[in-house]
């Protein structure tokens, strides 16, 4: 849709039409056309304003430690992202004595803010083309594997020149357009980050699971973070107590103003992963060989996580981000396939490949290269191995404590102990008891061992399955529970050393050492179907690009920076209108049915707060409430949660968190008519920040008070 409306750019500047803005763009080569369409649906900073200059807009965006985006918003380094990103951190600083999950949390000096471990932000400091090198190097030419080998040399010699210009740079190299393109991304990385503020899950996390992935929504879906410097050079440093507050480049402005529908609206962020590139048969393999087999195992694993929750407040600590991470993808998967079969995408797909096929017998264009035959049938061939990988990994892969320790000792775990005698060495686990709970995990991995049996072809099943049958009489309980009893896996703390000859003979060490075989067993069976089915996709993807080649285009997403711009505004849900912001009003409707959906819990002072008369400066001057959540047609997907939602100004004026249940195929699809991006507004969160935090050193410090 978006690309028709380009190429007619040119003849109508005046009349372009706003309609959805389909696109997730990088930003160094932005198309001049694309500009230009942001020009005329209302954007008003110039083209270099986006990328170049220390005061870019990019500058404000950080990737926010690798699985979401953030933004500056504070010359003291202040972040701004998810409530459901930052989530894992409010986790582990919480405790049943000091529950930051349940109570929030507002650091009332710098000396109060909390460090993470493993958690970063990092900034692109430029991306460049480097495809004419890469395939200088024999790229197109090679396997898989040895593509990935390229890759990480290549990176690796560009690591080695940047760092010898400065040493808190690196580089990463990605393939872009199915690997028809290469670009290599420079990013300064900062490991110091602390939790300054978030409020209480009741309102981070409203509506839960059920209002996940909906609209209408009234999550206030924010926490805050401070990116921390070395005190000499502002640059990045390890976690340290003299690290000081990071001075940015740029932060954004964040506007109180509000928006009306039809309203120029952009995000920028990193956008994990999408396939709108994909032929009909990936899709169908995605359908039933990723989503179905997924949401089959995770509703299992769920309905035993949540039990144990509900009835021990230190469970539901423990497991809070794990189920809430299972869930999302969960609800995501079964989402996603309702939507790819009620909108039709494979046979769209199917119209589409037709249409290709047609211009090559025309053109004779990849004639003898592109075989949408052969690609078929090496779908064919890798679908059944395809589908037992998704039940082998969904049952056993960091689902239970322990089988993540049975592949961790077989497989990359670093030895402890003296590095000159290799006999003396060992494995150790540690005591992760605050992590995890005995009797979920082993009721879970019971369940999905028995699942896995019920769902895949005997010849897939390990040899411990002989095993449960013959001594255990296939009662899968009695299995884990011997596992549990004889393996020192569970000891923690116990010195392993895999030298002794008892280490092979461990149940804990056979047990992961067979799922490991089974794993490169499933992945030596779809090696060749790969390899070719990747070469045919790259193929496809260049089809598109030649065929459309007076149309610009983006490339899927792949966790590197991309801008997303479109308008305020709603579309329809069965038939009448969503609406495209949601208010006070109806956080607290909701509020009120909390007996009947935990979901909707939230402690009296939030009633009291959204049951405001007057929310003075909060209330929108249009339509005279206070707004929640809002819906743009800018084009998101995971990874892109905490990305900025800036106005036609460059100013913040919300926090991009979820898409619509409605089109949860547009990460193969995007269809403008239903797409949505739903943003928390910014007058929510600083309204939270304000009436329910009283935080003024942070008001102040963004400006927003005196
Ligand atoms: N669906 C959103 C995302 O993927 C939010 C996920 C967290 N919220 C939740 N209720 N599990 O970014």
């Amino acid at each position: 849709m978006k690309k028709t409306l380009l190429s007619l750019f040119a003849l109508l500047v005046a009349t372009v039409s706003t309609k959805a803005d389909e696109g997730m763009w990088t930003l160094y080569n932005l198309p001049q056309a694309v500009y230009e369409q942001m020009k005329a649906e209302g954007f008003s900073l110039t083209y270099n304003d986006l990328y170049y200059g220390d005061h870019a807009v990019k500058n404000a965006v950080v990737n926010f430690s690798g699985y979401c985006s953030g933004v500056v918003v504070s010359p003291n380094g202040l972040v701004f992202t998810n409530h459901h990103c930052g989530f894992e951190a409010i986790r582990s600083h919480s405790t049943v004595e000091h529950d930051y999950m349940l109570n929030g949390f507002y650091a009332k000096s710098y000396e109060e803010e909390l460090p993470n471990e493993n958690m970063f932000v990092s900034f692109m400091i430029d991306q460049q083309d480097i495809t004419a090198r890469m395939k200088k190097l024999g790229i197109d030419e090679v396997s898989l594997e040895k593509q990935a080998i390229l890759i990480d040399s290549i990176q690796k010699v560009l690591n080695d020149s940047i760092k010898r210009i400065d040493k808190t740079l690196h580089v990463e190299v990605d393939p872009f357009y199915e690997g028809n393109s290469y670009y290599a991304t420079t990013y300064q990385k900062f490991n110091d980050l602390r939790l300054v503020f978030t409020i209480p899950k009741s309102m981070g996390k409203f509506g839960g699971e059920t209002d996940n992935w909906m609209w209408p929504r009234q999550t206030c879906d924010f926490s805050v973070f401070r990116i921390y410097a070395d005190p000499k050079t502002n640059g990045p440093a390890d976690y340290s107590e003299n690290n000081v507050p990071y001075r940015p480049k740029h932060w954004a402005p964040i506007s109180m103003e509000g928006y009306k529908e039809g309203d120029f609206s952009m995000t920028l962020g990193y956008p994990g992963s999408t396939n709108r590139y994909l032929s009909s048969y990936g899709i169908r393999e995605m359908r039933d060989a990723d989503n179905a087999p997924r949401a089959q195992v995770r509703g299992i694993k769920q309905e035993i996580m949540i039990r144990h929750m509900r009835a021990d407040e230190a469970v539901r600590i423990k497991y809070d981000s794990k189920y809430a991470q299972s869930s999302n993808y969960w609800k995501n998967a079964l989402g996603m396939n309702k939507c790819i079969d009620s909108i039709g995408i494979i046979q769209q797909k199917e119209d589409y490949e037709r249409r290709i096929q047609a211009w090559m017998d025309k053109t004779g264009h990849f004639k003898g290269q592109l075989d949408f035959d052969q690609m078929k049938r090496d779908y064919e061939k890798s679908f059944i191995p395809s589908q037992t990988f998704t039940y082998l990994w969904e049952s056993f892969g960091r689902t239970n404590e322990f089988c993540t320790r049975a592949f961790r000792v077989n497989y990359g775990m670093p030895l402890e102990g003296p590095e000159n005698n290799p006999k003396k060495q060992y494995f150790v686990f540690k005591d992760n008891s605050e992590e995890w709970d005995e009797a979920l995990d082993k009721e879970v991995f019971a369940a999905l061992l028995k699942n896995y049996k019920e769902q895949v072809d005997t010849k897939y099943l390990p040899d411990f399955y002989k095993e449960i049958q013959t001594k255990f009489n296939n009662n899968y309980t009695a299995y884990v529970d011997y596992l549990y009893k004889k393996s020192f896996l569970m000891k923690s703390g116990k010195k392993i050393y895999p030298n002794k000859k008892s280490f092979k003979k461990d149940p804990g060490v056979q047990f992961g050492m067979q799922l490991i075989e089974a794993v490169f067993g499933l992945r030596e069976e779809i090696k060749d179907a790969a390899d070719a089915i990747e070469k045919q996709e790259k193929l496809l993807c260049a089809a598109k690009l030649r065929m459309e080649a007076d149309l610009p285009h983006y490339s899927d997403a792949n966790f590197t920076m991309r801008l997303s711009y479109g308008q305020v505004g709603g579309f329809e849900l069965g038939g009448k209108p969503s609406g495209f912001y949601t208010t006070a009003e109806s956080i607290v409707e909701k509020m009120k049915k909390a007996d009947e959906n935990v979901e909707y819990f939230a402690e009296p002072i939030m009633h009291e707060l959204l049951s405001a008369k007057d929310f003075g400066q909060y209330t929108d001057p249009r339509s005279g409430k206070m707004q929640l959540c809002f819906l743009t047609n800018n084009d998101i997907t995971g990874g892109n949660s905490g990305s900025p939602m800036f106005d036609g100004k460059g100013r913040l004026i919300g926090l991009a968190f979820d898409g619509n249940w409605d089109s949860l195929s547009s990460d193969i699809n995007f269809d403008s008519r239903l797409a949505r991006c739903i943003g928390v507004d910014i007058r929510f969160v600083i309204f939270m920040m304000d009436r329910w935090g009283q935080a003024d050193r942070l008001l102040r410090e963004m400006g927003l008070k005196k």
